[in-house]
Order: structure tokens, then sequence, then C-alpha cells
């Protein structure tokens, strides 16, 4: 008789179920060596931290070799460690710290595009296709253009970043091996696409040479002792047979509600499945997480069938609006989608590519913006499934909404017209203790600049202040980890007045006020948790305006 497959095992066993990770933006967490750019060995020494906080797991994003044209999701070899970063003894402790800690260790990668300075695309560049036949331009995507000379791009594509999705390399990067000024041949003049910035190649997944590669990056990292992986772009790797026009501007705002032939192609799911059979050959449930952008939540649940990923983020509920009707479907379509597969729902408030909560709940008013953030916070964790933290959002950090052009990084500010291109104001690195910047960070400065209003909200400023956001999020994690009623499983919502949000669960109910005044209900049970103090009387309590209550029932 064997134990692993008892029920009770194997529900244990599922961790993802109901975890809470939390990302870590490796250029922003912490400083090790005074470069103002944070690091793994940073990372490593505030690991503590993120085991005090409760999570269960950390996502870290990409920290390989790359010349950093988009925040390393440009990667120019998926087996180094970016010197920048450190190195692969500095990953290895890292992880071996973080498993210390009863941490998971969940790492990007990248496998829709590679950096223009990958040897495989440096190779395609210097390509001669005529005497060679194309094989290193193969594992791309080059075409001719259009035109009379080939000089409009290959169809009407649009890079996420804004401007046209193709790039016709410069003809004397063709043969930097031909002796001599090089010649124009046929091959010259090709176009190659990218989805993202021009630094960033898009590859081809019809090639079987690309598959076997990631099957190999993936091994090396599971082989290092990683629990699972974020695939970036997990919706785009596969392109609709003949590369059709689109026919329509502002390509980027269809992202997520309409069918591209770029994104969300059925083919995509063949490659999870793959990676899926090689997740489950290593020991230790290690997982796949899709940032994956799909027209409807049942396309999106289709990427967590019981044969591919674990998790996909909800970034359905990321851009909800502080509106209780509207958080009301969205929750419940999301339920609904994901329990059609049986998995688990990925709630996600913020990340390092959308402006933070706190500032988009408050539209110009920092002091709403935290309460609802607060409120919130209360409310996914409260919600059956896992959920995503991203660093600083404990600390109710808002958006850093100054900072000045010239020490913007994000390549989408640079091509505007396509993502809104502020994605460095929720990248500005953490506040963690003292009262100027760089607050702990770093021995000297920060790549980005912080606030020098920051002094309240580092990590030591609020550590042992029952009223600071910190010792909240501390607290509900801690009750989520003791309260066999939260987590993966069931809800019902129960009546409520407009405005108003009330679901139970096994022993517990969660009030959510999304009115900007006092709403006066029932006493629900005994307190346990709220974002904003309510107010009892006999028996009825009143909800603080923006506020949400964890009680036990
Ligand atoms: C999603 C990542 O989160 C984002 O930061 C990046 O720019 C794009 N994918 C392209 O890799
Ligand atoms: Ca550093």
């Amino acid at each position: 008789m064997t134990q692993e497959l008892t029920p009770t095992r194997t529900a244990q066993r599922e961790w993802w179920r109901d975890a809470v990770i939390y990302q870590v933006y490796v250029r922003s967490f912490a400083d090790s060596n005074g470069d103002g750019i944070g690091d793994l060995r940073g990372i490593r020494d505030r690991l503590p931290h993120v085991a005090a906080l409760g999570a269960d797991a950390v996502w870290l994003t990409p920290f390989y070799a790359s010349p950093q044209a988009d925040g390393g999701y440009d990667v120019a070899d998926y087996r180094v460690v970016d010197p920048l970063f450190g190195s692969l003894d500095d990953a290895a402790e890292l992880i071996s710290t973080a498993h210390e800690l009863s941490l998971r260790v969940i790492v990007d990668v990248v496998p829709n595009h590679t950096s223009d300075q990958h040897a495989w695309f440096r190779a395609a560049l210097a390509e001669d296709t005529e005497r060679d036949g194309g094989p290193a331009r193969e594992r791309y995507h080059f075409r001719p253009g259009r035109g009379i000379d080939g000089e409009l791009p290959p169809n009407d594509w649009e890079s996420v970043f804004g401007g046209p999705a193709w790039t016709r390399p410069p003809v004397s990067h063709h043969h930097p091996s031909k002796e001599g000024p090089s010649g124009p041949s046929d091959s010259d003049g090709d176009w190659y696409l990218h989805l993202f910035a021009p630094q960033q190649p898009d590859l081809n997944w019809n090639n079987p040479e690309v598959h076997e590669e990631f099957d190999s990056i993936l091994r090396f990292w599971l082989g290092l002792g990683v629990d699972g992986f974020r695939i970036d772009v997990a919706h785009g790797m596969v392109k609709a047979e003949g590369l059709p026009d689109i026919g329509s501007r502002e390509q980027a705002k269809m992202i997520g509600s309409q069918v591209l032939p770029f994104f969300d192609q059925d083919g995509v799911h063949d490659i999870h499945r793959g990676w899926r059979r090689l997740l489950d050959s290593y020991a230790g449930e290690r997982i796949g997480v899709a940032e994956a952008w799909a027209p409807s939540p049942e396309r999106l649940a289709l990427y967590v069938r019981p044969d591919e990923l674990h998790q996909a983020f909800n970034f359905q509920f990321l851009n909800c609006p502080w509106d209780a009707t509207v958080m009301h479907a969205v929750i419940d379509a999301s339920l609904a989608a994901t329990a059609s597969v049986g998995a688990p729902t990925t709630w996600v408030l913020s990340n390092h590519d959308v402006v933070r909560h706190l500032t988009r709940y408050g539209a110009g008013d920092d002091a709403l913006g935290l309460r609802r953030a607060r409120a919130a916070a209360l409310l996914m964790l409260a919600l059956p499934g896992s959920a995503y933290l991203y660093q600083g959002e404990e600390l109710g950090l808002p958006e850093v909404t100054v900072l000045p052009d010239d020490v913007r990084q994000d390549p989408s500010f640079f091509r505007s017209n396509g993502q809104d291109g502020l994605r460095d104001g929720c990248r500005v690195p953490m506040p963690w203790s003292g009262g100027e910047p760089p607050y702990g960070f770093g021995p000297a400065g920060s790549w980005l600049p912080q606030p020098d209003t920051w002094k309240s909200l580092t990590v030591e400023a609020q550590t042992g202040d029952p009223l600071s956001t910190l010792e909240l999020y501390r607290s509900a994690l801690a009750l989520r980890r003791e309260l066999p009623g939260l987590g993966d499983g069931e809800m019902q919502w129960q009546e409520s007045p407009e405005g108003l949000l009330t679901f139970t669960r096994p022993g517990f109910a969660c009030t959510l006020n999304t009115t900007d005044h006092e709403a006066e209900l029932p006493t629900p049970g005994r307190l346990l948790i709220a974002s904003a103090a309510p107010v009892f009387s006999d028996d009825t309590v009143a909800l603080s305006a923006d506020s949400c209550a964890w009680w036990a029932i």
C-alpha cells in the first residue's frame, strides 16, 4: 500500500490551488552592491520579509543575460544570470535560502521572443540565405516586404509597444562575415516580426528546434531547483497560418477583448501540454503560470485545463473598476470559467506592467486610493483560489507619477500609441528603512528616484503599527493560513444593499462596502479583521466607506 494517492495527500500536494505568490521585480527589490540596481543577493537577504509576510512563494522577474531593452524580457542567454543581477551561484543560493524559509521559487521564462542579441538572432542576421538556405532565419519570422521594393511591412500587425510589428534590418548587418563591403543579395531586405520592441524578435514555434531549446531551458532551471515558471506572453507563441492582416489600427487596445491572429491561437495549447508533461516528470509539484491575454474568461480557462498550466493571471479582475456590480460579475465569470475546467482562479491586482491599484482606484486621491486598495486586498485574499501580490502593495505604495522623462526606461514610453508607456512608475525601488532615499534599498542610490515622502511607508516604519497596511497584510495572510474556509473551495453570495458585496465561505463571511458612505448591516459574526474599523451598535454594524471586513460565523 502506498500513501501517495490518498485524497488528503493529493490535496496537500496541490499547494498552488490556494498559494499566495509574491512578485519580486528583481531590479527594484534590494541592491546588495551599491550600483543602484536590485540584484539576487539583495533579494536573498530580504527574503525573510516575504516569509514573515506569510507568502508561499516568490516569483522573480527575468534576471537572465540581457541588453535590458525591455527590463530583461529581452533575453540574450536563457542559462546565464546577467552580471547586473549576480551569478548562477547567487541564483542557486537564493533558491536554497528560499526553500529554507519554506518559500517556493517561480522564475520567468520568455518563450515568445528572444533578444536581438541572442546568438540565434545574430546568426539569423548574419546568414547568407542563398548559400545556407536560411535555417537560422527559420527560427524567427522573416518575410519579404510588400510594395515595389519590399519597402512596406509584410502585414499590418502593430507592436504592443506601438508602431509596426516588423523591422527591416539594415543590409550591412546581413553579411558581417563576408569580406569587403556587403552587397545586396536576394535575402536582403526581409523584415522580421516583433510583437514587442524591435529588440525582441518573435520566435517561430513551428520550428522543432525552438521546442527542443525551450524544453532544455526549462530543464536547466528545474535542475537548479526552481518550483515553476511564469510564462511570459503564454498566448503569443503561435501565429495564425499565413500571418493575415487584421484590417484595423490601434491593435494594442484590442488585446484581451478581441481575437487577433497573433494572440490566443489554439496551437499554443499544444506547447503548454508539452510543458505540463515536462513539469510533471519532476518531483515536487512544479507549476506553470500563464501570462495570457484571452478575449474571454472561457478562453483564458483553456490555459488551465488539467493537462495544461496550473494558473493563469486573472487580468479581468485586475482591470475591474471600483464598482460592486462589475466586481460581482467579474468574480462570477472568472470562478465559473475556471471551475468548468477544474482549476482555481488566480487573482491579481497589480504587477510590473500596470499602474499600481492604489493609484488606479484613487483617481488622483491617494487617501481614497489607499482605503480602496486595503479593502481590495482583503476582498482578493478572501476569494477562492490563489493570489499574486506585487512587491510594495503590502506597503500601500502608490504609483510614482512624477518621474522625469530622462530617468524613464520603459520601451513603450519611447514608442507611444501602444501600451500606455508609463510602466516605470510601478517599478520604483522598495523602501525598507530610514528617513530618506534610498530607504535601505541599497548602499547608495536607486535606478529610479524614490519620492522623499516615502519615509512613513518603509517596512521599518510600518512594522508593529497595527493600523499600517503592512500589518494588515500580515494579519490577513496569517488568518488565511489558519482558517480552513479560505483559499481553494466554495463561496456563496449573500443578499446585500446596492454598492455592497457579501459572501460566505465555511465558517466565514466577507463584507465589502464600495460606496463613499457608511453602510449599516446586521452584524454578520465575530470581526476578524477590517481594512477600516467598523462601528458596532446593538446587533448592527456600520461598515466604513470603501472598506472590507472578514467575519467568523
Ligand atoms: C509581459 C511582461 O510582463 C512585460 O513586462 C513585457 O514587456 C512583455 N511581456 C514582453 O515580454
Ligand atoms: Ca546591484
